[in-house]
């Protein structure tokens, strides 16, 4: 098994299984933690991961189909997606691909949003590009919830995410107006993002 990354929380496999390239998700035990509680957080971690990747395709999303849980091991087997990071991709592209590419993001967070899902952690890290189709991965942080807060929360994570990453301010200004477009309360979501923006810049001390 070839580990292709080790996070703070989990290390990502590619292996083959059953005649496919598949990757484990495995999530690593963490010593400052009581066994017995650490055992159970991974555990919820793991499903609750999974179980949001399910719903997610359930509401016509792209990402990677799961295959198995192991649950002893806290492993989730899923579809490898065989494309490219958005995070290293997205900055070389010509302006009419980049603007394809965050529509189809603020589409994809309209879509999680309306369906009850919060991503958690949207970043161009956690979004790959595979034969034209955009993909969601590392739901880890993700919920259930319709609250137009947590949607927020969520898009401002994005917002930040963009700006820390990505030079080109009209990027973030697509994926903005593709998600108010696709989504009926996407209004009440802006304003909670506003909201949250100032509340953060005055803990800053810079309003
Ligand atoms: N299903 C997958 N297909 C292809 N690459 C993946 C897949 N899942 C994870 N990866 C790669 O591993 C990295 C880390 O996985 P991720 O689920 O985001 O975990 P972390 O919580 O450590 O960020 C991703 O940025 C991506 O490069
Ligand atoms: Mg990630």
């Amino acid at each position: 098994m070839e580990m292709i990354k080790k996070g703070a929380e989990a290390e990502i496999y590619i292996t083959e299984w059953k005649g496919r390239k598949i990757v484990i998700k495995r999530r690593i035990k963490k010593g400052y933690r009581i066994k017995e509680l650490d055992e159970k957080i991974r555990e919820q971690r793991t499903k609750k991961e999974a179980l949001l990747m399910m719903s997610a395709r359930k509401a016509g999303m792209s990402v990677p189909i799961i295959y198995d849980l192991h649950i002893n091991n806290k492993e989730i087997f899923m579809q490898y997606i065989d494309g490219e990071r958005i995070k290293d991709v997205i900055d070389g592209m010509e302006e009419e691909m980049q603007r394809k590419i965050c529509e189809e993001i603020g589409k994809s967070i309209a879509s999680l949003h309306k369906n009850g899902i919060i991503h958690g952690d949207i970043t161009t890290s956690n979004m790959i590009w595979m034969n034209d189709r955009l993909y969601f991965i590392d739901f880890g942080l993700g919920m259930k919830s319709r609250e137009n807060e947590d949607r927020g929360v969520d898009l401002h994570l994005l917002m930040e995410a963009f700006k820390a990453a990505h030079k080109n301010k009209n990027l973030f200004k697509w994926v903005f107006e593709a998600y108010k477009k696709n989504f009926e309360e996407s209004k009440e979501v802006i304003k909670k993002v506003d909201e949250i923006a100032r509340r953060g810049r005055y803990m800053r001390g810079v309003a």
